[in-house]
């Protein structure tokens, strides 16, 4: 790591130590160093397939099959990957802070599984299925799924159940998850490319409220020239934030 990182890093550390109240936002990148693929930039998912033939209601409705064997892929890929250092470290901060919310857009499940409790989960989860039809929800672990698309005991389809695009984030997810940004003493925006509303603007959302706002990531975001910026991956830095 060069001088200038290491400054930040101290500061970042000074900030860290502090705070009785956290907030914290996490994308894909966090859960890159457990193998588990990112959607923008090299080797994302986004560079191979396109949203709107998998990812919208739209997509669903016209070929729910296909929808279903790409997120059956991606459960798959979730289903071997095991949390990483980074998730492992905002378990020690949250026992540590008075106040410590986790808000994920995630959909992998690795925050819950590494032993985080305060989470927000923005987009959804791939292990919760839900139906079309009746709106039950049911937990499904099995890898692959073994009837595709799967069906509700009331005859109607199941569908993944994370956010696609166009669709409104679970009830109140973003409120409590911008309350906590708001009221926190610093919030983490960890392996997110800030590209995508309204999650991202949980970083406008501390600015504004004076709070100050550390982004790990390796490459730059729009945030980064406006907030605390360290260059680099989770995994490595999040255990040395500490
Ligand atoms: P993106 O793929 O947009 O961004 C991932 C970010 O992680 C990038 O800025 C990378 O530079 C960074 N990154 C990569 N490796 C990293 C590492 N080891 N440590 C830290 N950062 C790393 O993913 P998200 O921001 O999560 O939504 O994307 C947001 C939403 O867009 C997703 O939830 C998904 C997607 O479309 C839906 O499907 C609704």
């Amino acid at each position: 790591m060069c001088a200038v990182a290491n400054d930040a890093m101290e500061r970042a550390r000074a900030i860290v130590s502090r705070a009785s109240a956290l907030a914290v936002l996490t994308g894909s990148g966090i859960s890159a160093e457990s193998g588990v693929p990112t959607f923008r930039g090299a080797g994302g998912l986004w560079r191979t397939f396109r949203p709107e033939d998998l990812a919208t209601t739209q997509a669903f409705e016209r070929d729910p099959k296909l929808v279903w064997e790409w997120y059956d892929w991606r459960r798959g890929l979730v289903a071997a990957a095991q949390p990483n250092p980074a998730h492992h470290a905002l378990v020690t901060l949250e026992r540590r802070c008075r106040e410590f919310t986790l808000a994920t857009q995630n959909v992998d499940g690795l925050h819950a599984l590494a032993g985080s409790r305060n989470l927000i989960l923005l987009h959804g989860d791939l292990w919760t299925l839900r139906c079309v039809t009746c709106g039950a929800k049911r937990e499904d672990r099995r890898v692959p799924l073994p009837v595709l698309p799967p069906r509700c005991v009331c005859g109607g389809l199941l569908r993944p159940g994370v956010v696609w695009f166009g669709e409104s984030l679970p009830e109140g997810a973003i409120e409590r998850a911008s309350a906590a940004a708001a009221n926190a003493d610093a919030l983490l925006m960890i392996g997110t490319s800030a590209a995508v509303w309204p999650a991202a603007g949980l970083g406008e959302v501390a600015l504004d409220a004076g709070v100050p706002v550390i982004e790990i990531n390796p490459e730059p975001t729009v945030y980064s020239d406006h907030v605390l910026s360290l260059a680099g991956r989770a995994g490595e830095l999040l255990p040395r934030l500490l």
